[in-house]
């Protein structure tokens, strides 16, 4: 059985309850973050780290995050549940005010912490090998996709249709333009040049994107930040995804369109060997 943290405490999954009237649970008034462990290590965990506070703060959400403090309850869950490869799961909800308004409680109220451990194999998988299929599905999110809130539901309804059509995964597509994956961000390549949709609040500014992009440059490769259509994406030689749990995935096909060979291409390999690398030497 897993350990989990609740609001100061480490205490097995079983255990750990959370209020019916929490507003994580009536408003799905919370924020999270998805921390990926190497070797018992963390991977990217500043960035995590501001942006949760920056998520925070962007709902008024008054909540006391201390950098060192959070590493050390990640890497107390690490231990006590003995992660190798995985993830680290942490949410922070505006709490419970006893009952069910739509007003924000008084500033008073404690928020609900929670963190608990997902044991998963993040490093040489199929994936990487075989790539994934992806549909387009209609982006209809809220406009603040900028804050990485607990409002999950869309992307979870977009990626079942994928699989009902036999896909792995789906792209969101908004005004003709590509946004990103239901839990990545999305990239396609064309004559050696990556296209990625800019930072604005139509995507999550992913902890994962800022270190693959940095890594192109080092690469020398050619990054152009702009939205792209579905139809250059039928049209690339690559497309990747990017996350904190997937790193770089190959993208093989859209809308049953082979994209390039078929099969993972050499830029997103070259970009996924770097970032291991590179995020590999700087875990915590
Ligand atoms: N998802 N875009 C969306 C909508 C996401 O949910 C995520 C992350 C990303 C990639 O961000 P990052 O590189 O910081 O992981 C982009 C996490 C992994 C999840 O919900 O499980």
């Amino acid at each position: 059985m897993r350990t989990v943290y609740l609001n100061g405490d480490y205490i097995p999954e079983d255990q750990a309850t959370v209020s019916i009237f929490d507003r994580g649970f009536l408003f799905a008034d919370g924020v999270y973050e998805v921390t990926t462990v190497v070797d018992g290590k963390l991977i990217g965990f500043d960035g995590h780290c501001e942006r949760l506070k920056r998520s925070l703060k962007e709902l008024g959400m008054k909540v006391e995050i201390d950098r060192d403090e959070m590493l050390e309850i990640h890497r107390e869950l690490v231990k006590r549940n003995n992660i190798d490869q995985g993830m680290i799961y942490l949410q922070v909800t505006r709490g419970n005010p006893g009952d069910r308004d739509f007003a924000f409680p008084p500033e008073a109220t404690k928020p609900t912490m929670v963190l608990f451990t997902q044991e998963k194999k993040v490093v040489g998988t199929a994936v990487e090998t075989q790539g994934l299929k992806v549909v387009s599905v209609d982006d209809l999110r809220w406009g603040r996709r900028d804050i990485k809130t607990v409002q999950l539901l869309y992307p979870s309804l977009a990626k079942m249709e994928a699989k009902a059509k036999g896909a792995d995964d789906a792209w969101l597509v908004q005004d003709g333009f590509v946004t990103e994956g239901t839990s990545n961000n999305a990239y396609i390549v064309k004559d050696g040049k990556i296209i990625t949709r800019d930072l604005s609040h139509d995507i999550l500014h992913g902890i994962t994107r800022k270190s693959v992009l940095a890594c192109a440059k080092l690469l020398q490769m050619d990054v152009e930040e702009r939205p792209f259509t579905l139809e250059e994406a039928y049209a690339a030689d690559e497309a990747f995804s990017t996350s904190a749990s997937g790193f770089t995935n190959p993208i093989v096909e859209i809308d049953n369109n082979m994209i390039g060979s078929g099969k993972p291409g050499p830029i997103g390999d070259r970009l996924r060997a770097l970032y291991l690398e590179e995020n590999l030497k700087a875990a915590v």
